[in-house]
């Protein structure tokens, strides 16, 4: 045994804590589900994040396993693990942002909407904790059916007494990531020069690329807009088929999840024009809530744009994806309600 581990741990776990009291510099980031599928490439890449000095993983299994591993990595963020309902508020307590990938993905055959009955509950139980933990936290909600899940966790926090729409978002990025690979793809550029809105939710038609408002302005044929945005649309859908049954997207999804707790937290850093969609509270329809483009600030959701001009696919796709958002919030709403 190398001498005195015991006391070298001791040291180096008081020094770790000295390091997390006076990383002021930084943000404080919880992730729940941080063992899962996207919890452990998400947490590997929260870690890398210099604006994190902090960060908090969460899961009902595994942590002290992920914590471990990726405490290892010679990144600024001090990381800690905890197991289990009773560290919850643990876990909870002092952060700034909450990213919520806890609960079961699809299998083929399946829509979104078939996690519910599972996942309502995870997402209800975990906000209340954050109702009562960090009420001042921004939360970005992954787990599906966002379109459900949101509406869910902003009916806790109601109930609670500290719902703030500013802070509650739930992560579409995935989509924008999606569609800015396919319409490079079409276009021949580098999708790193393509910025694609998408606007609407999370699942199936609800998801609404604005193709006329492509970023650089473009042009596509009618089969194009066709086959783009089926292919958005369906995304996540090609992701579970080609795994088999094995779940549903984890990296991509783990990279967008950075993409826009990234955005978030440089927003709360007071960075000027930081502009992602999310699907948030918002009297952009006459829906109480709707994905689409948003300013970023200290206090989370600073400015929610207007869709802008749409074409006549667009308003088409459009009346078609607010009745399905409808009844998708609905069922959210009711399930905190009932
Ligand atoms: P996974 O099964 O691999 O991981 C989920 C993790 O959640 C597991 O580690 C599990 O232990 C944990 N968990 C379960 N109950 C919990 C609880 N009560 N508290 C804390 N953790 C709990 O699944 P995954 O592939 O990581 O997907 C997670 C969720 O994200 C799914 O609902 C999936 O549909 C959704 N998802 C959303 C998007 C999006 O674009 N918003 C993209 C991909 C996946
Ligand atoms: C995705 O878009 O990849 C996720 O919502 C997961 C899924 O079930 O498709």
């Amino acid at each position: 045994d190398p001498p005195n581990l015991h006391m070298d741990n001791t040291a180096s776990v008081s020094r770790l804590n000295c390091r997390a009291k006076g990383a002021a510099a930084g943000f404080r980031v919880a992730i729940l589900g941080a063992a899962g599928g996207i919890g452990q490439p998400l947490a590997m890449l929260m870690k890398m994040n210099p604006l994190v000095s902090v960060l908090h993983l969460y899961d009902v299994v595994n942590t002290p396993g992920v914590t471990s591993d990726i405490s290892h990595m010679d990144t600024g963020a001090v990381v800690r693990g905890f197991l289990g309902q009773q560290q919850l508020e643990e876990a909870l307590t002092g952060v700034d942002l909450v990213i919520i990938p806890a609960g079961v993905p699809r299998k083929p055959g399946m829509t979104r909407d078939d996690l519910f009955n599972i996942n309502a509950g995870i997402v209800r139980t975990l906000s209340e904790a954050i109702a009562k933990c960090c009420p001042n936290a921004i939360v970005n909600v992954i787990s599906n059916p966002v379109n459900s899940t949101v509406p869910i966790a902003a009916e806790v926090f109601k109930k609670a007494g500290t719902f703030d729409p500013k802070k509650l978002l739930g992560v579409t990025m995935l989509d924008v990531v999606r569609a800015n690979t396919f319409v490079a793809e079409v276009l021949g550029l580098d999708p790193r020069d393509v910025n694609v809105p998408v606007v609407g939710g999370h699942a199936g038609v609800t998801i609404l690329p604005l193709l006329s408002q492509v970023k650089p302005p473009c042009s596509f044929t009618p089969k194009e807009v066709d086959y783009l945005t089926h292919r958005i649309q369906n995304g996540g859908t090609e992701v579970v088929e080609a795994k088999a049954g094995a779940g549903s997207a984890t990296l991509s999804m783990a990279y967008a999840a950075v993409k826009f707790a990234d955005a978030c937290l440089r927003g709360l850093r007071g960075d000027a024009s930081v502009v992602e969609c999310a699907f948030v509270a918002s009297q952009v329809t006459e829906l109480p809530f709707f994905a689409s483009q948003v300013r970023l600030g200290r206090i989370g959701v600073e400015e929610i744009y207007p869709l802008g001009p749409l074409n006549e696919y667009e308003r088409a796709g459009l009346e078609k994806a607010k009745k399905e958002l409808e009844s998708s919030i609905q069922k959210g709403v009711s399930f905190v309600r009932k």
